[in-house]
């Protein structure tokens, strides 16, 4: 069977369902034929904005799990047939065969891990791009530089504070640090706490109470105080983290963008970037066993929108309207 693939014609149009060919892996690549889909607020953005690409149409989407249908000449970590997750790089390669809203696409096999039996796809599908943003924010040098996530983590005495623990890439760095020994405060909506503890994070506080910032710094307590995860970076969320910061007396926060315009000398804030090879060793070496073990889980939980490349004009417009400790996916 050929492909199909959605495409998107040009900024604020619905997506076009069409013939494609199946990707060629390049000798390091694998191609995926896709059981699920998620969708991220980047789709979102480029689908209504069109900031970013330079030439239509373009196919979005970078979440995705499913069965290796080719693997690259270079490869022994895949086989045809093995059930993966990954984090296509179409924001990378800017190549309609790199986005996963198509039933065949290529990504790089350091973006994948196998996906255990026990594990529906719908539920895979979650994990790529999260893993690429918290990794980045968590581990990179330029924004935490935290060590990397453990299959056996030793406690280190350190502590962070992750704003929007609810989000996808908030639930997951609570549960990337924690599994690298790091104790997690979660800021979310009480509606989340739960959430936000199966990922590990100790304390939970609302970002809607008037004391927030006193109740986080209580809870640092004598802990090593690493920084904080800004998975928010609203104005309102800066004006909380950067009074944590400055109580704290300053120190390092990772953002999804914008950065705050403004900032204390005390406080040193990179921006996180999920695509690109930062988070290889995590994908080689943390996530399948991880999910086995139970260690790691995905989450926040699918709300599937739809069956079909069909449904993904919906799943945006749904996502577009607002999710609260939801990902949406489609599957197909
Ligand atoms: N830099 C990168 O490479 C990169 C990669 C991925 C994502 N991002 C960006 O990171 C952000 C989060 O992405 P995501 O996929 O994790 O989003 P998401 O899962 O769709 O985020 C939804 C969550 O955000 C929380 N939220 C929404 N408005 C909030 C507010 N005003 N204050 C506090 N929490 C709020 C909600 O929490 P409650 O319901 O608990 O309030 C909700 O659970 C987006 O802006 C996205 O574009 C950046």
């Amino acid at each position: 069977m050929a492909n199909k693939t959605a495409y998107l014609d040009a900024p604020g149009t619905p997506l076009r369902i069409g013939d494609s060919e199946i990707p060629i892996p390049g000798p390091d690549d694998i191609v995926v034929k896709n059981h699920a889909i998620a969708i991220n607020p980047v789709d979102n953005m480029i689908s209504t904005t069109g900031l970013g690409p330079t030439s239509w149409p373009i196919v979005l989407g970078s979440d995705l799990a499913g069965s290796v249908h080719a693997v690259g000449a270079n490869l022994t970590r895949f086989k045809p047939g093995d059930r993966v997750i990954g984090f296509a790089q179409w924001l990378i390669r800017r190549t309609p065969a790199d986005g996963a809203f198509s039933l065949y696409t290529r990504l790089p096999a350091g973006n994948a891990a196998i996906l255990p039996d026990g594990i529906s796809y719908t539920d895979g599908a979650v994990l790529g791009m999260a893993i690429g943003t918290a990794v980045s924010g968590l581990n990179e040098e330029k924004c935490l530089g935290l060590p990397f996530p453990s299959l056996t983590p030793a406690q280190t005495g350190g502590v962070l504070v992750v704003y929007g623990a609810s989000s996808s890439i908030g639930s997951m760095a609570t549960q990337l640090a924690t599994a690298s020994g790091i104790r997690v405060i979660a800021i979310a909506s009480p509606a989340n706490f739960e959430l936000c503890r199966q990922c590990g994070a100790t304390d939970t506080f609302s970002y809607k109470h008037p004391t927030v910032v006193d109740e986080v710094v209580a809870a640092v307590g004598s802990d090593t105080f690493v920084g904080i995860f800004e998975s928010i970076s609203s104005s309102a969320s800066y004006k909380i983290s950067l009074a944590i910061l400055e109580k704290l007396g300053g120190g390092r926060m990772a953002c999804s963008p914008p950065g705050p315009t403004t900032l204390p000398g005390n406080v040193k804030a990179e921006m996180m970037i999920a695509m690109g090879e930062h988070s290889i060793p995590v994908f080689e070496h943390f996530v399948t066993q991880a999910l086995e073990s139970g260690q790691l889980k995905c989450q926040p939980p699918p709300l599937v929108v739809g069956n079909g490349l069909e449904s993904l004009q919906t799943a945006l417009e749904t996502l577009q309207a607002g999710v609260s400790g939801r990902k949406m996916v489609v599957t197909l």
